[in-house]
């Protein structure tokens, strides 16, 4: 199957405001420190066409940086963005524009990405007219209905603003403008954290079901393990801005390997049956992307660590036919 997206190697920082403690002493005198957030320290990843990959972890850990330095919303500082085999630059502005019509995304709050003074339909309609999708302002509309009626509303609401709309229609307004630019590639950031349980699984049905009519891949970003459950095919687990473990979807959920994805398991919440997972508690805090620890990043909080965790890091390494984990302890039961 052809890869769609392939991010390589990528590390982003954000640079901070150097404090008045930021400077270091050395023989040559005293030098300033640049202070940076470590938010995304060496990822890598592949989408497949057709595919739903999911990028789970606890709030912080690089999720929406990964997404925002693939459509080059924020600058990476290494590694490698590949999109169908190409990198796009920067400076040839027609690939920019085309990639950026393919790869569309949407956001945790429907309500704050959509402009409250727009119409829907100037809302859906504009990136239409931009790109030039459709030729003239009777085929706009026309394009706006049927993407209305394709995300479960009525065209009769294109005269109306988003504060008339519930959470969960405001993101089918949103899942709407994504769709108008026939992406390839969508990439749903947390798209359903900000609804009700009950609206949850019906715009995440929605999603899938508009995956398969438009040959859709999907990058879905969540901390919650329970709502990539039924829609991923893949999933990555994100501690500290790197990939600790991936693979599967089935396989992970049989056998997650590595400590942390182990806790997050355990602590999903479960209504009707017990959790199968052993109970497992994460101990103490995430430690600040400012200063990352040493060796294995898991190590201040893993009830596995040993001197070698701490002394170096771990390799994401293939353990069973496309599961990847990073830790020298995945064998071992606690
Ligand atoms: N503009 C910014 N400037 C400085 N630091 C930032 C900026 N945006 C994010 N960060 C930091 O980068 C790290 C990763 O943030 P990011 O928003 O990517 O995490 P996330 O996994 O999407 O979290 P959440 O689940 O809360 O959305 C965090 O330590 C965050 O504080
Ligand atoms: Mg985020």
């Amino acid at each position: 199957m052809e890869k769609i997206l392939e991010v390589k190697n990528l590390v982003v920082e954000y640079p901070l405001k150097s404090g008045i403690l930021d400077f270091k002493v050395s023989k040559s005198g005293i030098s300033r420190l640049r202070p940076v957030v470590h938010a995304v320290n060496d990822v890598s990843f592949s989408i497949k066409q057709g595919e739903v990959f999911a990028l789970v972890g606890e709030s912080g850990c690089g999720k929406s940086t990964v997404a925002k330095a693939i459509v080059k919303l924020i600058d990476k500082k290494s590694g490698q963005i590949l999109f169908r085999g190409d990198e796009t630059s920067a400076e040839n502005q027609d690939s920019l524009n085309e990639f950026r019509r393919n790869i569309q995304m949407i956001f945790q709050d429907p309500y704050s990405s959509l402009n409250p003074r727009q119409k829907v339909k100037d809302i859906i309609g504009e990136p239409i007219a931009y790109h030039r999708i459709r030729p003239n302002k009777a085929s706009v509309l026309q394009l706006v209905s049927e993407l209305m009626e394709k995300v479960g509303l009525s065209n009769e609401m294109m005269e109306r603003y988003p504060h008339q709309f519930s959470g969960g229609q405001r993101q089918r307004i949103g899942i709407a403008r994504a769709l108008s630019m026939n992406p390839s590639l969508i990439i749903a950031d947390e798209p359903v954290s900000a609804l009700d349980v009950s609206i949850q699984a019906q715009i995440l049905n929605l999603l899938m079901d508009l995956k398969d009519e438009f040959n859709l891949s999907i990058l879905m970003i969540a901390h919650d393990l329970s709502v990539v459950k039924h829609i991923s095919d893949r999933i990555g687990i994100m501690y500290l801005g790197k990939i600790v473990e991936s693979g599967e979807k089935d396989q992970i959920f049989a056998e997650p390997k590595h400590p942390y994805t182990r806790a997050l398991f355990s602590a999903i919440p479960i209504i009707e049956d017990t959790n199968p997972y052993d109970p497992i508690e994460i101990i103490g805090e995430v430690p600040s992307a400012r200063m990352l620890p040493s060796g294995c990043f898991y190590h201040t909080r893993c009830p596995l660590a040993d001197e070698k965790c701490i002394a170096m890091h771990p390799e994401l390494v293939d353990i069973d036919d496309d599961h990847f984990v990073s830790c020298y302890h995945w064998q071992k039961q606690f």
